[in-house]
């Protein structure tokens, strides 16, 4: 154990703690693998009222080009995950969670920034996705980056009953949308 002294801290140690960098975790994303999954199950299962199986997983890591999904990690440990499915020229977001003990700390916003910048890498000109009603931190997420709603979709989620809040990010490769992107990835 390290010796500590008694008494008040001299003021050239204060000076010295306040001055410390802040050690802010590495975080990195990249694309999901099947090997993946038992991590991502983990997290799925406290994310959503109706998680999805495995099964689920491996069926849209099947679909190829089809889709597009990624893990994110802090310090190399696997705390979220998010997908796109692309249809036409829009890209649909159709997962996103950040482990729960991890949310709040910006994470949600660089996963989801990331799946914007693949939906414009393969020239999407929009995005979209539906949201419970009631899950207002996504939905406040989605509006930072600029989504509006633009309907509701009445008893989507079948064991809940809950309706679906059907919200789009319009003009995804435009300059102003791109540069919302860069901000949202430099303030976080
Ligand atoms: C939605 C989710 C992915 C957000 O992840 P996160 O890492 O907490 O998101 P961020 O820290 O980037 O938060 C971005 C913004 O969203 C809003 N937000 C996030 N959580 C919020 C909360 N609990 N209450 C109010 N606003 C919230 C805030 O505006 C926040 O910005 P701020 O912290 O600067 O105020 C996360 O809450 C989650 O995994 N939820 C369960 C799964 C889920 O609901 N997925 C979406 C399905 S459509």
């Amino acid at each position: 154990m390290a010796r500590r002294s008694g008494g008040r801290p001299s003021e050239a140690g204060l000076m010295r703690r306040r001055t410390l960098p802040v050690e802010r975790p590495e975080v990195t994303i990249g694309p999901m693998h099947r090997r993946h999954l038992p991590a991502v199950m983990r997290i799925e299962h406290g994310a959503h009222p109706r998680p999805w199986t495995v099964g689920i997983f491996n069926s849209e890591l099947a679909q190829g080009d089809a889709r597009y999904y990624a893990v994110l990690r802090t310090d190399g440990k696997i705390v979220g995950y998010g997908g796109i499915m692309f249809v036409a020229d829009e890209a649909h977001v159709t997962n996103i969670a950040i482990a729960p003990s991890l949310r709040r700390q910006g994470l949600g916003s660089r996963l989801l920034a990331h799946l914007a910048r693949e939906g414009s890498r393969r020239h999407c000109v929009a995005m979209t996705l539906e949201v419970r009603m009631g899950n207002m931190a996504a939905q406040q997420m989605y509006r930072n980056f600029g989504f509006v709603s633009s309907g509701i979709r009445r008893n989507y989620y079948p064991e809940t009953g809950e309706d679906a809040l059907i919200m789009w990010l319009y003009d995804l490769l435009s300059p102003e949308v791109q540069g919302r992107l860069d901000e949202l990835e430099k303030s976080r």
